[in-house]
């Protein structure tokens, strides 16, 4: 009997992942066996290129000090280029749209300076309420650095879906509802407790139809879903790089300005890293801006931060997008199989492959404690998934290193414990 086409696909997928989860370190238990880790939506795990790639420029520090900076493949002035490739593919975006820098929340902050120009009436933000608490102080912030009032001028969407989901057409309508008045949306891509993925592209529609400026808060979305923030026409983005794609504890954070702002002369807090490369070193007191959404760059780069990063992205450049997701909804809808056989299982994660990403997030129809007792089983089984109170637990099958095995012990410990 000869495999069919779809079949001879997904064997080729599975050896692909077979050699990406291979790239990859997993935490051990007190036995020193590997753990399950369903825990990506948080912090991914750590490729095994990242340690060769941080020690490689340790030595060239110890043996090139300053001149490491020009030296060299890798010379460090141009070291965060090198993620360039990989962002852009990941994000859709081009090269000249997306920089990797600073932390998320210092992004943010940095965009809203550009793009937070309240003008009399059209000086509101709306956001939505379950929005990670960065989002919120930035924006609450945001509104008081401008003398305004978050108690008047943040407009907080409510989720009209159970499990804390939206649908577009409430979006549409709150949009429409306060379109004279907003100055900017701020939205998840994806949200980080119920793991729905929004659909970004029709909502940053409708904010273009009403001319509201509008960013995307992209950290659970990068290495997840595939993006194209270039072609959605979204006006800025700001995304971590710890989380899907793999560059370590408090990694650097990446920025996203559409090419329709670049060369605008639109206001900027600036440092001598956004300044043209070629007249950098000239020193002078003047500020001639980079090309591109490099022009927001502030400071010199953490190059060995940035090591684990170009590691992360390393391990997806084998990987098409259209591979990468596949897999992640093949994976998903094992997961989300596994967990379906169990009334007493809520789901808060929309079924619809549009609505989501790798994440599950469910609770225990018994409530919190309940939903507790399940999470301390699960991790005493050596399931490592994350915890969010008010009794939510997040299990994230990561295509690059999640496996169909993977999600058997799952259902082995799940069995356990309902019949146990
Ligand atoms: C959706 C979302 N936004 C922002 C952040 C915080 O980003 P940072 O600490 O990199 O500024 C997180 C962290 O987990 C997050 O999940």
């Amino acid at each position: 009997m000869s495999l069919s086409e779809r079949e001879i696909r997904e064997e080729n997928h599975q050896e692909l992942f077979t050699k990406t989860r291979q790239s990859f370190l997993f935490p051990v238990n007190t036995q020193g066996q590997p753990r399950t880790y369903l825990c990506g939506n948080s912090l991914g795990l750590q490729p095994r290129l990242a340690q060769d790639l941080i020690q490689q420029e340790l030595q060239r520090w110890a043996t090139l000090g300053i001149d490491g900076y020009f030296e060299g493949e890798t010379a460090w002035v141009h070291y965060a280029d090198q993620c360039k490739p990989e962002l852009a593919r990941l994000t859709g975006s081009g090269e000249d749209e997306v920089v990797l820098m600073n932390s998320l929340t210092t992004n943010l902050h940095l965009l809203m300076a550009s793009f937070f120009q309240p003008r009399g009436n059209k000086r509101k933000i709306l956001i939505e309420q379950q929005a990670f608490p960065t989002d919120h102080y930035a924006m609450a912030s945001q509104l008081q650095w401008h003398g305004l009032s978050p108690a008047e001028d943040l407009i907080v969407v409510q989720p009209d879906q159970p499990g804390g989901v939206f649908s577009l057409v409430h979006f549409q309508q709150v949009i429409e509802q306060h379109a004279d008045e907003l100055a900017l949306i701020l939205l998840p891509a994806v949200q980080y407790v119920s793991g729905q993925w929004l659909p970004m592209e029709e909502i940053t529609r409708v904010a273009r139809h009403h001319g509201i400026t509008i960013g995307w808060d992209c950290a659970h979305a990068a290495g997840n879903v595939p993006l194209k923030l270039h072609d959605w026409q979204v006006d800025f983005a700001v995304g971590c790089t710890y989380k899907y794609l793999n560059g370590g504890p408090g990694a650097p954070g990446w920025a996203f300005v559409h090419r329709k702002h670049h060369g605008r002369n639109l206001p900027r807090l600036t440092g001598w890293w956004g300044n043209r490369p070629q007249s950098r070193f000239e020193m002078a007191p003047e500020f001639e801006p980079a090309d591109g959404v490099n022009a927001w760059q502030l400071s010199n780069v953490p190059v060995l931060a940035t090591a684990a990063v170009l590691a992360g992205l390393s391990v997806f450049s084998e990987v098409p997008i259209s591979v990468l997701r596949e897999q992640s909804l093949r994976l998903h809808t094992i997961l989300r199989g596994i967990l379906a056989q169990y009334d007493q299982l809520v789901m808060l994660t929309p079924a619809s492959d549009q609505a989501h990403g790798c994440q599950l997030a469910f609770g225990h129809g018994g409530g919190r404690d309940a939903t507790r007792e399940l999470f301390e089983h699960l991790l005493a089984d050596d399931i490592i998934g994350d915890w969010r109170e008010p009794g939510i637990i997040r299990l994230s099958p990561v295509p690059l290193y999640n496996n169909q095995e993977d999600l058997q012990k799952v259902a082995g410990s799940l069995g356990r414990f309902f019949q146990g």
